[in-house]
Formats: structure tokens, sequence, C-alpha cells
């Protein structure tokens, strides 16, 4: 064995020849590990051939895979209209970020409509769980509830009952007894993972694992999980706020990038139908520094405020610090104010933030964080019934982004009655918006903060 034997990296499940402190292909630090070999036939196939595959034309009638409602309309639509049967989902998140919670009101939701559902829980006891159940006063749902880790067990137990959907709580707890490494390592994960998706696709039964998300915010473990699966759903938000964001990363089921917003309740998640109204709710009245973005998440329209803190620093070197953006885009904007709108940023800390614990990832924020950093700096405040849109090019051009009569809507339904959008854009009739279009940064600088 120890001939064999093989390092990889437990952050990106790059293959090692031998141990190394840090990983040449993701930069991790101590995150090599020594694993047993998959398998140690002989390295070709050689001339044993197998009877060979069926192929089917491109045109083959398929009926669309059937569907099962969750109940919970902001998971269904994550899901890309509820749950397909024989598929693998992965949920990932930070620990006691609410995902035991979510999956056992869905399990419950699920089960109550009709399907056949099985928990089983390797972090919890059967008894913990219960007792979670009550508190979510979801006690009578008929789950059938399990405490156990060793895979094969529950691969038996999945064979015996043969339900709709089983929910493994989580991936890294699981352990296959054929497999020396322990269980949570890169082996064990990888091998656990393929052994349920696998019987998920052959058995037709539809298999929800949870995962715990690294410190660098990926799936421990490897990667390859992630390729395994036909869905990957992330739970994310921040542990001061109420809000959860149900986020599809991959879906081959659906459009990904939907989210499904809740909020962490005293007892357990509740739904959030309109979250533009919950993510503007915490807005005073207007101040410097606040934008509104009217974006698109998914096939859904979110608005989200945008706030940004200019104050002059006492470092050498400023401060750029971001919060649900990326901040490789605060420095590009930045550096497009300076270079084509002549508004400098050097010497002053920038602080910048998306309210209510949103990640916002469209270009199209790149108008309202502009117009976020120039309200802070020149001290002077967006009217409160503006919201803005669109993508800034190198050359302080507007771009013009997608659906833009959604955007128009949602903000008109939530009582805005201004907006500022690129000039290529196409625009529907919106009732009581009105729309200004731009060309570029500069002539919006003109018109908003009076020739700057
Ligand atoms: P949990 O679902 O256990 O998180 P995970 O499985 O992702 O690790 O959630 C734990 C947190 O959620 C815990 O800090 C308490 C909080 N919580 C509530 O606020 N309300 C509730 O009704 C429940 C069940 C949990
Ligand atoms: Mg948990």
């Amino acid at each position: 064995m120890a001939k064999a034997a093989a390092f990889t990296c437990t952050a990106c499940g790059a293959a090692h020849r031998k141990w190394a402190g840090r990983c040449d292909a993701c930069g991790a630090w101590n995150s090599i590990v020594e694993e047993a070999p998959l398998s140690s036939g002989p390295k070709t196939l050689g001339a044993a051939r197998g009877k060979g595959i069926e192929l089917t034309d491109l045109a083959t009638e398929e009926a669309p895979p059937p569907r099962a409602s969750s109940g919970m309309d902001e998971l269904d639509r994550v899901l890309g209209g509820g749950l397909v049967s024989a598929s693998a989902i992965l949920v990932g998140g930070d620990p006691g970020i609410g995902k035991s919670t979510l999956l056992l009101q869905a399990a419950a939701s699920f089960a109550l409509s009709g399907l056949k559902c099985l928990y089983i829980s390797g972090e919890e006891s059967s008894a913990q769980v219960r007792m979670r159940a009550q508190r979510l006063g979801l006690a009578h749902a008929p789950v059938a509830l399990g405490a156990e880790t060793n895979l094969r067990e529950i691969l038996t137990t999945l064979d015996r009952e043969r339900p709709a959907l089983a929910i493994i709580d989580s991936i890294q707890t699981m352990w296959m007894d054929n497999i020396e490494s322990a269980p949570g390592s890169v082996s064990q994960v990888r091998a656990a993972s393929h052994e349920l998706v696998t019987f998920a696709k052959t058995r037709g039964v539809a298999v929800i694992l949870v995962g715990h998300v690294t410190k660098e915010g990926q799936i421990a473990g490897p990667r390859v999980v992630e390729h395994m699966v036909d869905t990957v759903l992330y739970f994310e938000g921040e542990r001061g706020h109420q809000f959860r964001i149900l986020r599809a990363v991959k879906n081959r089921f659906g459009p990904a990038d939907e989210i499904g917003v809740f909020e962490m309740t005293g007892d357990g998640l509740a739904q959030v139908a309109n979250p533009s109204a919950l993510f503007l709710s915490e807005r005073d009245k207007p101040a410097p520094g606040s934008a509104v973005f009217a974006g698109i998440e998914g096939t859904r329209p979110v608005l989200t405020e945008i706030q940004a803190l200019v104050a002059p620093s006492p470092l050498g070197t400023p401060r750029r610090t971001v919060v649900g953006l990326d901040s490789g885009r605060l420095s590009t904007i930045l550096a497009v104010l300076e270079a084509r709108c002549a508004i400098p940023f050097a010497g002053l800390d920038v602080f910048l933030n998306v309210a209510g614990g949103m990640r916002v990832n469209e270009p199209a924020a790149d108008l309202a964080v502009a117009a976020a950093l120039l309200s802070a700096r020149e001290d002077v405040a967006i009217p409160p019934d503006m919201v803005l849109f669109g993508e800034i090019s190198l050359s302080g051009a507007l771009r013009p982004v997608g659906q833009t009569e959604n955007r128009l809507k949602e903000a008109s339904k939530l009582g805005f009655t201004r907006a500022i959008a690129p000039s290529r854009s196409k625009l529907g009739s919106v009732e009581g918006m009105d729309v200004r279009q731009m060309a570029d940064l500069t002539a919006f600088v003109g018109e908003v903060f009076g020739a700057g």
C-alpha cells in the first residue's frame, strides 16, 4: 500500500506525488493528505472489452423530468421548479447557518405532501433531531428519521425503504468501512458521494447531501463532489443578519444563479416572498452614500441598497473595504472614475457595503456602486425615489444590461418613480417610471451631481 500511496489536496482535490506543506494548484496551506489509492488493478483496460453502450440520436423523445413541489416556493424556485426524482443535490454552507433546519423543514413539507422522505443525521442523535422538529412544530410530519454514519447501513436501509427523497446530513460525517481513511477525508467524502449519487441514479431516489464549507468558501473536502451532483445550492447569509439566501450555483435542471430568500426566526426559517421590500426596509431617510440598485437574481428582480462611505485616510495606502460585492470590481470603478471623470479617490478610505447581508454578483450593479461612491464623496444624497443599473466599461461607457423591463417594474412596484439606465438598453413601457438613459459615466456625473 505504501508504494502506491498518493496525496490529495483537501481544498481543491489536486493529486500530488508527495506530501508538501502547500498545494501548488490552489495555494492552500496544510491541506495535503495521504490517501489510499482508489483501485490497485492494472493501469490499462487491456484487450478485454466491455459489451459496449447503446447509442441514440438527439431527437429521441424524452418527457421533461417529473418534479415534486416542496410546498416551499422559495425552495422550489431554486431547484428550478421542484425536486427532480433520481437527482443528486448538494447543499453547502457555513456551520450554523441553518442547513439542517432548512432541510428538516423541507423534509417535513415534502412528507406532508405525500412524498416518502428519509432524513439521516450523522451529526445529531435522533433525539436531538426530534427535539428540533418539535420546536419547529413539525413533529407530526411523517418523516422517517435515522442517525447513522456508516454508509453500508444507510444504503441497505435506503434499498429496503425505497424513499422518494433521502437527506444525508452531512456528507462529511459519512464513512465507508472498506476505505481506510478517516470520515471527512477526501477519499471518504469522494467515495461516499459517488456511492450515493450512483444509488440516486440507478434506484430513482432523489438524494440531498449536506456539505460544510471551509473558511475559504469551498465545500470542505474535494471539489469533485460538486462535479458529481446535478445541483449545487449554497445557503449563505451574514451571522448578524436574520436573512438567509439559498443560491443555485449549478443546476442541470434549471437556471443557475436563482435565489430563494428566507428569514431565520425563533421557530425556523420563514420564506420571504418579497425580498426587495425586505432589503430596502432598513433604509432610513435619504443620506449621502446610498444608492438603490435594480438587480436581477436568476429570473427574479431584486432591489438592494448599495452603501458607501468615503473619508480622508490617515494611512499611506488608503483602505478599500467591501462587503457583499467583488473587491476587484470596486477597484475598477474607482479607476474609471479617476481616469475618465477626473474624480480622484487617492488619500480617501472607501467602504462599500450591500445592505441586509445580500451578495451582488451582477456587473449591472456598477452604476449604482459608482453613484453611491460619488454621493458619499460629494456629500450629495441621491433622490430617494431613484433606482440605477448599468455596467461600466473601462472606457467609462455605460453598457446595456438585460431584463430592463423586469427591473423597472419591480422598482415601480416598490414606489420608485425615477431610473437611470444605459442608453442602448431596450426599455419596455413601465407606467409611472421616468427613465433617463445615459451613454457614459461623465454624462451621469454631470446630470446627477451637477457637472462634477
Ligand atoms: P442549523 O440548522 O443547526 O445549522 P447547520 O445545520 O447549517 O449547521 O442551525 C443552527 C442555528 O440556527 C443555531 O445557531 C440556532 C438557529 N436557529 C434559530 O434561530 N431558530 C430555529 O428555529 C432553529 C431550529 C435554529
Ligand atoms: Mg447541521
